[in-house]
């Protein structure tokens, strides 16, 4: 008997081959696989032959030859051979003190739920042995070793922390690129020699979990065959459940499809997004690769890095933070400091940042620099967090946007006392902090209060 529930079966089926058509309205259609919603926090982290000459940042390639900065021009003269090239940087990319398990603890440590490695910037070279890389990849020459797939089975051996891939599509100088480009992206020689052949080798490979794509911007996604290779991806891939791309899949395609939206780089637009977004910062203000002349005061500050969390989670968008390590493969101690203070403070925080979502304000009506949150699916009673930025003068606290009552209830995450708080005419309430020394402090960098009985939740 031809049953209803075999016609379903049947239907569901054919849906689960192909259910995702290369069109942008079905590729948007997918709901983002929710741990990356919930995660918040991911590391970035920029790694190539630019972490030699660290100097400048990751496009020194192209601020040399191409845009000949006289910066970069100089910096050659003064320390090269004359004709040396950038491929003849890549013997020195040697990683011999890469230890990819103490990378992983201090991902883990700094409390973050994904990671996101340059597999390939724009120069090309692969931190995986790939098939059309040839000679310019991290086995053939450098290091000899498969950087991204050693440090893929550290963080998947020791964490629980997802491992994801930057990914240019472009290459600066690739012949054949510059031969479609010449061709007004008419052939489509580099995306089917390369670029395609590559992204489906990393993912069948690594199974990464998130592909952040980049490089798009000067061809059609067309060009690019983006469509297709989405549809493979969250059809057939082996990642097809749990991976989450971002949005640059050709020019004009940012922010407007795609998987989370990255729009442009530290970007942070300060109000409520429709659609699920991340901010892509790093913690040397003025590169994402190693710099050798950074000063102190380049690096993000842990009030700055804290701050720039909260109003990120607060807007619902996730963050994702920088580092660049060495050609010989240290992360340099300041970024570990930063990263293992920020797991610190999540330590005692991470209640109103991981698994929350944006609450009816983003900030205080009244007060500048408070951002809140609200409890997520997993939260037992209903609360609004509050995340103060500035401890407060005379331990006092105006809040505008909660309304409370005579049952609600407001801690301060990490303390155990209940703080008294006072409604005043307009409905706005005075919150008086506890008087605590430095010693019994829960954190040192914004302290968030927790509300439970807020009239005003939804
Ligand atoms: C550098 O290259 C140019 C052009 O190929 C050549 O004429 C010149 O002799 C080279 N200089 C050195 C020092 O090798
Ligand atoms: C990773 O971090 C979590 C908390 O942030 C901690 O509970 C866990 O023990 C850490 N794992 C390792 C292997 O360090
Ligand atoms: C809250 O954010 C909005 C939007 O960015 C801004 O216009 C407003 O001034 C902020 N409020 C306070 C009190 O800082």
């Amino acid at each position: 008997m031809f049953s209803l529930a075999s016609l379903l079966v049947l239907g569901f089926v054919a849906l689960t081959n192909s259910q995702y058509q290369p069109t942008w309205k079905s590729i948007d259609s997918r709901p983002l696989p929710s741990w990356y919603d919930d995660s918040k926090v991911g590391i970035f982290i920029h790694w190539g032959v630019f972490s030699v000459p660290s100097f400048g940042s990751e496009w020194f390639w192209e601020q040399w030859q191409q845009r000949k900065l006289k910066p970069f021009v100089d910096f050659m003269d003064r320390n090269y051979k004359p004709n040396f090239t950038y491929a003849a940087f890549a013997p020195s990319f040697t990683c011999e003190f890469y230890d990819p398990e103490q990378w992983a603890d201090i991902f883990n440590a700094s409390g973050a739920r994904y990671v996101v490695l340059t597999s390939k910037h724009h120069e090309g070279y692969t931190l995986w042995p790939s098939k059309v890389s040839w000679n310019w990849n991290a086995v053939d020459v450098g290091p000899k070793r498969d950087l991204l797939g050693d440090l893929a089975n550290a963080i998947r051996k020791k964490t629980n922390i997802r491992f994801g891939v930057y990914h240019s599509l472009f290459e600066w100088f690739h012949p054949l690129y510059l031969y479609d480009k010449s061709n007004d992206w008419k052939s489509q020689l580099f995306v089917k020699a390369k670029t395609m052949p590559e992204l489906i080798e990393l993912v069948n490979i690594y199974k990464p979990e998130v592909i952040w794509s980049d490089g798009d911007w000067e061809a059609p996604d067309t060009y690019w065959n983006s469509r297709g290779f989405l549809a493979w991806l969250y059809n057939k891939s082996p990642v097809k459940n749990t991976v989450v791309v971002n949005d640059r899949w050709g020019s004009g395609i940012a922010c407007h499809h795609g998987g989370f939206f990255t729009c442009q780089d530290k970007y942070n637009p300060g109000k409520l997004q429709n659609r699920k977004w991340e901010d892509a910062m790093t913690l040397d203000k003025s590169s994402w690769g190693y710099r050798r002349t950074a000063n102190l005061e380049d690096y993000l500050s842990m009030e700055e890095l804290v701050s720039t969390l909260a109003e990120t989670v607060s807007c619902g968008g996730n963050i994702l933070i920088n580092v660049g390590p060495t050609h010989d493969g240290r992360i340099i101690p300041i970024f570990e400091e930063r990263l293992r203070n920020l797991g610190k403070w999540l330590s005692v925080n991470g209640e109103a940042v991981y698994e929350s979502r944006p609450w009816t304000y983003q900030n205080d009506t009244v007060t500048p620099n408070i951002w809140y949150t609200k409890g997520g699916k997993n939260a037992v009673v209903p609360s609004v967090y509050v995340f103060v930025l500035n401890w407060p003068k005379n331990n006092q606290l105006y809040l505008g946007a909660p309304v409370l009552n005579s049952n609600s209830k407001i801690s301060m995450l990490g303390v155990k006392d209940i703080l008294d708080f006072k409604k005043d005419a307009t409905g706005g309430i005075m919150i008086y902090f506890p008087q605590l020394t430095p010693d019994v402090l829960p954190c040192q960098w914004a302290w968030v209060l927790k509300m439970q009985g807020v009239v005003n939740y939804q």
